[in-house]
């Protein structure tokens, strides 16, 4: 039975209080008056900091809230009504899904499949014409593809799925259920597959801020393993512009690779983060600092079934949204690093608790090579 009801002119974002979630946010309410309702269970990784500048924006409803809770996101969707969602909910730090699985399974997989019964049930509500309006784009990652050899191809959306950590397994599966609520129901669906984002509020734990962080605290720089694995690196804010082109023009069903064609070795990622830092370390003394913080490199234990190399072929994105990166590494990594260095205060509220306990899980057994 279909009621009469109408889309409302907002959008629904699940995790954005997180890295790219705020990111995104902030990035549509400076571009658009359509409001954006903010669901977010406030882990560890999210942070209303984040989202200070926007306080007291009436464009912007922030709800907390975890998307396994049915009747939550069944109330949301019914006093709302959002056009669109986008599902950036996630358990998202490989380490931690080694050191604890648990927590990744029940948002990343159970989550999302509760995430995906409440919506299903509100889009088979709408009148017809409706539902072929609504849209639901889930934010996933290029790890579900696996490991690349140096000379492969890079991934593209026909390469098969082939995760090896637990966290790549659950964005896998969290995939595979949006796949088949399209295939079986209709479901109006888009997935993006990412590269390594990097930017602004990304939480201190992932490679660019833990690095940048521990050099500017005189900290050791923990690389893993040989150092030569390689990422490909997209600025976030261009991947936001990206999830709002496909949300605009990507065909349902359909999945976009998403990547800053910029592909480097971690221990490249850390020479250029320290050469910025000794130049502007200079800068500021008028004199160059005595030793460079690269002598803080430290090569460490690699991380167990560490992936060698991902790439992505953002050809088909590009071919049918005209989508592209704009920043370059260069300057995107000379923006993060000053975000950095004059935000520390966010830094501080975000790494207050239980950081410190994560990084003696993580690097207290790790030995020097
Ligand atoms: P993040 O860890 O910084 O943020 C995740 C956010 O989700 C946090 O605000 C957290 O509180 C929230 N959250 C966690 N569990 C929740 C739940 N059950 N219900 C509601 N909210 C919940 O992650 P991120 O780096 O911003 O990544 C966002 C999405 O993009 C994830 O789905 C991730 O898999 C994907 N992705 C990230 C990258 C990257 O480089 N960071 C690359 C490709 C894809
Ligand atoms: P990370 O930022 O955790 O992203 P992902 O594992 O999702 O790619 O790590 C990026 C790369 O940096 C990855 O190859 C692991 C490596 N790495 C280190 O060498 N040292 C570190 O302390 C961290 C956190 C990561």
């Amino acid at each position: 039975m279909h009621n009469n009801k109408l889309l409302s002119s907002s959008i629904l974002v699940t995790g954005g209080a997180g890295f790219i979630g705020s990111n995104f946010v902030l990035d549509w309410l400076k571009q658009s008056d359509e409001p954006v309702i903010n669901l977010d269970k406030l882990t560890y990784a999210g942070n209303l900091s984040s989202l200070e500048s926007i306080k007291n924006n009436p464009g912007h409803i922030f709800v907390h809230g975890d998307i396994a809770d049915r009747g939550s996101i069944r109330d949301l969707l019914e006093n709302h009504q959002p056009r669109a969602i986008i599902n950036f909910a996630a358990e998202s730090h490989v380490d931690r899904s080694i050191h604890g699985p648990d927590d990744f399974i029940q948002t990343n997989v159970v989550g999302t499949f509760h995430l995906l019964e409440e919506v299903r049930a509100f889009w088979q509500g709408l009148p017809e014409s409706e539902q072929s309006k609504f849209r639901l784009l889930h934010v996933s990652t290029d790890e579900v593809y696996g490991s690349l050899e140096p000379d492969d191809p890079p991934f593209s959306e026909f390469s098969p799925y082939s995760p090896n950590s637990p966290y790549s397994a659950s964005k896998a599966s969290s995939d595979h259920l949006v796949r088949a609520y399209h295939h079986t129901y209709g479901l109006p669906t888009l997935i993006t597959n990412c590269s390594n984002n990097y930017g602004p509020y990304q939480f201190p734990e992932k490679l660019i801020p833990l690095m940048i962080l521990n050099a500017v605290n005189n900290k050791p720089l923990p690389v893993y393993g040989d150092g030569k694995n390689v990422r490909d690196w997209l600025y976030v804010t261009d991947h936001c512009a990206a999830i709002r082109t496909v949300l605009a023009h990507g065909r349902p069903g359909e999945v976009y690779n998403i990547g800053g064609n910029y592909e480097k070795t971690n221990i490249e990622i850390v020479q250029t983060i320290c050469s910025v830092l000794d130049e502007l370390q200079a800068d500021q003394d008028g004199h160059a600092r005595k030793s460079s913080y690269l002598d803080l490199v430290t090569f460490v234990t690699d991380r167990p079934g560490h992936d060698r190399r991902y790439a992505i072929d953002a050809g088909k994105i590009k071919r049918e949204t005209g989508w592209i990166p704009k920043e370059s590494f260069e300057t995107g990594i000379r923006k993060t690093i000053s975000w950095y260095l004059d935000n520390l205060e966010w830094v501080k509220n975000s790494t207050d608790g239980s950081y410190q306990n994560w990084i003696t899980k993580n690097y207290g057994s790790r030995r020097k090579k």
